[in-house]
């Protein structure tokens, strides 16, 4: 038996994952914000034999998530937790920054509504000394891209956390899974404008997370290759490294 929670799970990858596990014996925590898109996904996954929660709820709202999580913990104890959800901004066409309220939502969903997400469930995983927290980073927190520092800081602040928090869980019996993925094709890599390097299916995306999670991986970097060269740039000096980064001009329409 397993209960997953997903944020996120009204489209994209987060309803790629619900259905991909949705089965019988799976119990699926859902949370997102559009009421007939996320109840859509939810009665597919139904169909698939899954028993399926729903909440529509900000992940930005930290108290109202933990009360939710709470709750859905009590019915069925959480194995698997994936913060997935996740929103995009960045400069504009026009040559303007991204502006303060941009930042704060890309850092408030992307970073802090992970965090809510994954806290309130962290002590009652430890006391069972079993389960998984799943975390949506991004290759574009392997190196900030001019173009969307925000989310690129957001995505490198998730994955410090999930780098820190499976090296304290692994001798607690929790494992960490940190997802790096470089573009697959949702409703957020249609707002990247430029080049899509490497682009795949969601659902391609979904079975690289999901099969690093049946395996129990600490890291899924997916293209490999991509995420490698993004890495690469951070060794190099500085000017050099940020020449180099000029040429993905990876612009956003937020
Ligand atoms: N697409 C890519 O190329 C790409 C590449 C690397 C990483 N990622 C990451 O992968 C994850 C999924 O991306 P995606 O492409 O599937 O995005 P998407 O199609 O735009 O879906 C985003 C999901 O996040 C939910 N969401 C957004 N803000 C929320 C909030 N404040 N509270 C609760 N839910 C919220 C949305 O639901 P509602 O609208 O119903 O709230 C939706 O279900 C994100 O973390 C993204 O940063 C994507």
């Amino acid at each position: 038996m397993s209960a997953i929670v997903i944020s996120g799970a009204s489209r994209g990858l987060g309803a790629a994952l619900a259905q991909g596990w949705a089965g019988p014996g799976v119990t699926l925590h859902l949370i997102g914000r559009d009421a007939p898109a996320l109840e859509g996904v939810a009665g597919a996954c139904r169909a698939l034999g899954a028993t399926v929660r729903t909440a529509l709820l900000d992940v930005r709202d930290a108290p109202a998530l933990a009360a939710q999580l709470l709750a859905w913990d009590d019915a069925a104890p959480t194995t698997l937790v994936v913060a997935n959800a996740g929103v995009t901004g960045g400069t504009r066409p026009d040559g303007g920054m991204e502006g303060q309220d941009s930042v704060q939502r890309v850092l408030g969903v992307n970073l802090l509504g992970a965090v809510n997400l994954v806290e309130p469930l962290l002590p009652r995983l430890v006391a069972r000394g079993a389960g998984r927290v799943v975390l949506i980073c991004s290759v574009a927190g392997f190196r900030g891209l001019p173009d969307s520092p925000a989310y690129s800081a957001s995505k490198a602040g998730l994955w410090a956390y999930g780098e820190a928090l499976r090296a304290l869980l692994a001798l607690r019996g929790v494992g960490v899974t940190n997802v790096a993925p470089g573009f697959f094709r949702s409703e957020m890599g249609a707002r990247f404008l430029g080049k899509h390097p490497f682009e795949v299916s969601v659902e391609r995306a979904a079975g690289h997370v999901m099969r690093a999670v049946a395996r129990g991986a600490g890291r899924c970097v997916f293209p490999w290759g991509f995420g490698l060269m993004l890495r690469l740039l951070e060794l190099l000096p500085a000017p050099l490294a940020d020449k180099l980064t000029r040429l993905f001009r990876f612009r956003v329409d937020s």
